[in-house]
């Protein structure tokens, strides 16, 4: 295993634990089955389909040490276990599956020693048990292609032997239904007829030996969103209800799912996907925000589930040490994700209350504090709350005074910020900047640069992002005119150069016309800013911005809008204490309202008791 620290990881999950009110300390079968947003760690981020028992135990060693103390309990091998890894063999080949002589995957001996002998996963769960923790296994829909092709006889789980009715034993291809192949792996699996006492029977068979290996955590895939079959999804939950073990049951993935196609589901299962596969792209993350605010508009987050509750499931966190989709190889990069938008990412999905799996590979943590205590889940309100101020660049004539108005600054040896002195209005904490960027130019290129733009700067938006203050996208900008400042990828352009004189003008190279800041509101549903709430622990609560724009956005709320979003909540206003989360920054008692400079594609999360 490689290995990779991401300090912050800590924190987040930490953080995640602190919103949810993890209680380690009152048994499932007091509250029900996932009482609370089920959490753990998945194979499939870091592993694809690949991973060894010796692999997945390292990790759930880990997960058991670090993350279990905290809530995590949960470690899931995601799919296709029963597939030799040989050549060929890979996420839609056909023929390369373990499978026993009732047409049942078995784990590949290959890579699950510990299976040999017709032990299962047995060996593998009993280990989990051992860390205190609980051991989930991925299935597909149905039955496997390879089963049909076989004509496997079905198992009676019930009576033993073959199963038996209208005087004939039932084979695979009897049960099969070949036009309902998943559409995402159609060699693979299909659905099996649920009418037929046999289908039923089958898929009775799997779960029945799942039960008996140890299982805790099925994650059902194909059966739900684009992929929807409503009677196998039926049937399995009632299977799981008959029997002695308790297995939490989770559907996967939940392409184009609506509040009102899960709402036929969610009494039956505990967990399912809202959205298609989440990959570490700032788009997959982008994708989260409105679906999570629809399932809770809709009541849905944390309501009735099979034998306890059941929550939609935003995927897992693909942060730490990734491998890509579909690949037949194991953890061999890091997340793409910046800082930030892992911040938002983890921010997002504990405000809507959506399980947390882990995705990646993370071979230690270190530093993770904190106390677990029992407290009811509350619905987050995650309608908007808050308002936001752009920072909008002006461009006016360098004759007028106010556009002296900027002034540098060295943050470290390499690093320079250039930034409006003057504060933008009440709500402004902190001044509009951007960075100096640094040139990463080959000798050749520089002097052609040096040449041309002697002495010019390109802005960035922010530490390490390329995108650079554009005055003007195409056309020349008359004096007159004042144009919001634009950021776009930085490209070697004149109007994106910028000449800062000793008396803080910020001339543009192109027009010859200087930057002036300016503030404008902009309504909080334009999709480039969400300001959400949540309740929490002992009734404080969690307010978070997050800024979806390519620019830094001051976002505001105020404590009438926080009241408005908790009809029946009584805040006393004369006390509302407010911490910022992720960078510690006490905010002291609010009496009006709220308001930091939120970074491009980052949150701030404030957590108020009142
Ligand atoms: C999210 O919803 C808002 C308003 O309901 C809409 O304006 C916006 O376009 C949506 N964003 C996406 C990415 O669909
Ligand atoms: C800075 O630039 C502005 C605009 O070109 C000019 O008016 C001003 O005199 C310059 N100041 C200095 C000290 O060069
Ligand atoms: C709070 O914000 C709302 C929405 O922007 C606004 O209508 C209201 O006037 C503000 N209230 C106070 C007391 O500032
Ligand atoms: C959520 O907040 C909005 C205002 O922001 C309010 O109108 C609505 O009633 C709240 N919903 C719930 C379920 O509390």
């Amino acid at each position: 295993m490689k290995i990779f620290v991401l300090i912050t990881l800590c924190f987040f999950f930490f953080f995640g634990l602190s919103l949810y009110r993890v209680s380690s300390e009152i048994p499932d079968r007091e509250l029900g089955h996932a009482s609370l947003p089920p959490r753990g760690w998945n194979s499939y981020d870091s592993f694809c389909w690949t991973i060894s028992e010796e692999e997945f135990l390292q990790s759930a060693e880990i997960i058991s040490q670090r993350l279990r103390p905290h809530g995590y309990e949960y470690v899931v091998v995601d799919y296709l276990w029963y597939r030799r890894k040989v050549k060929g063999a890979y996420v839609d080949s056909l023929g390369f599956d373990v499978i026993d002589e009732w047409g049942r995957m078995i784990p590949d001996p290959g890579r699950w020693p510990s299976s040999i002998g017709g032990k299962g996963f047995t060996e593998v769960a009993k280990k989990v048990h051992g860390m205190g923790l609980k051991f989930g296994i991925h299935v597909m829909r149905g039955i496997s292609t390879q089963a049909f092709n076989a004509n496997t006889p079905i198992l009676d789980s019930l009576k033993g032997g073959v199963y038996e009715e209208s005087g004939r034993q039932w084979r695979a291809k009897d049960i099969g239904l070949k036009e309902k192949a998943c559409a995402w792996m159609p060699h693979g699996f299909m659905s099996v007829n649920t009418k037929l006492g046999a289908g039923r029977a089958f898929l009775r068979s799997l779960y029945k030996q799942y039960a008996e290996w140890g299982v805790d955590f099925v994650k059902h895939d194909c059966v739900f969103g684009d992929d929807l079959d409503i009677d196998e999804i039926t049937f399995v939950s009632e299977v799981l209800k008959e029997l002695d073990r308790p297995i939490l049951y989770s559907l996967s993935p939940g392409t184009s799912v609506t509040p009102a196609m899960a709402k036929e589901i969610s009494a039956l299962v505990n967990m399912y996907r809202i959205t298609g596969d989440d990959w570490d792209t700032w788009g997959d993350v982008v994708a989260h925000f409105n679906v999570s605010r629809d399932f809770s508009t809709a009541n849905m987050i944390g309501t009735k589930g099979l034998q306890g509750k059941s929550w939609p499931d935003l995927d897992m966190l693909p942060l730490g040490w990734l491998t890509d989709q579909g690949l037949n190889e194991g953890p061999h990069r890091t997340c793409k994700l910046s800082l930030d938008e892992q911040r938002t990412q983890m921010t997002l999905w504990a405000m809507a209350k959506s399980p947390l799996m882990f995705g990646g590979d993370f071979p230690y943590i270190t530093g993770i504090k904190g106390t677990n205590k029992k407290s009811k889940v509350i619905s987050p309100n995650l309608s908007e709350v808050g308002t936001s101020d752009t920072h909008v660049l002006g461009l006016t004539t360098c004759k007028d005074s106010k556009a002296n108005g900027w002034s540098i600054e060295a943050l470290d040896q390499d690093l320079e910020q250039i930034c409006w002195k003057e504060k933008l209005g009440n709500r402004f904490e902190e001044p509009f900047c951007f960075y100096k960027r640094k040139t990463l130019l080959t000798a050749d290129e520089e002097t052609i640069y040096n040449q041309r733009y002697q002495g010019q700067l390109h802005l960035l938006a922010g530490e390490g992002m390329e995108f650079c203050l554009n005055a003007s996208p195409k056309r020349k900008l008359t004096s007159k005119e004042s144009k919001r400042g634009s950021l776009s990828p930085c490209k070697r352009d004149a109007n994106q150069m910028w000449d800062l004189n000793t008396s803080g003008a910020l001339v543009n190279s192109y027009s010859g016309l200087c930057a002036i800041a300016n503030s404008v509101e902009a309504k909080v549903d334009s999709g480039g800013i969400r300001s959400w709430i949540a309740t929490g622990r002992r009734g404080e609560l969690y307010v978070a911005f997050f800024n979806l724009n390519t620019e830094k956005t001051v976002i505001s709320t105020n404590i009438s809008s926080l009241a408005k979003a908790l009809p029946g909540k009584n805040l006393n206003r004369a006390s509302c204490k407010c911490r910022e989360v992720w960078s510690g920054k006490d905010y002291g008692v609010i009496k009006q309202s709220i308001s930091t400079t939120v970074e491009t594609h980052g949150c701030a999360l404030f957590v108020l008791n009142c």
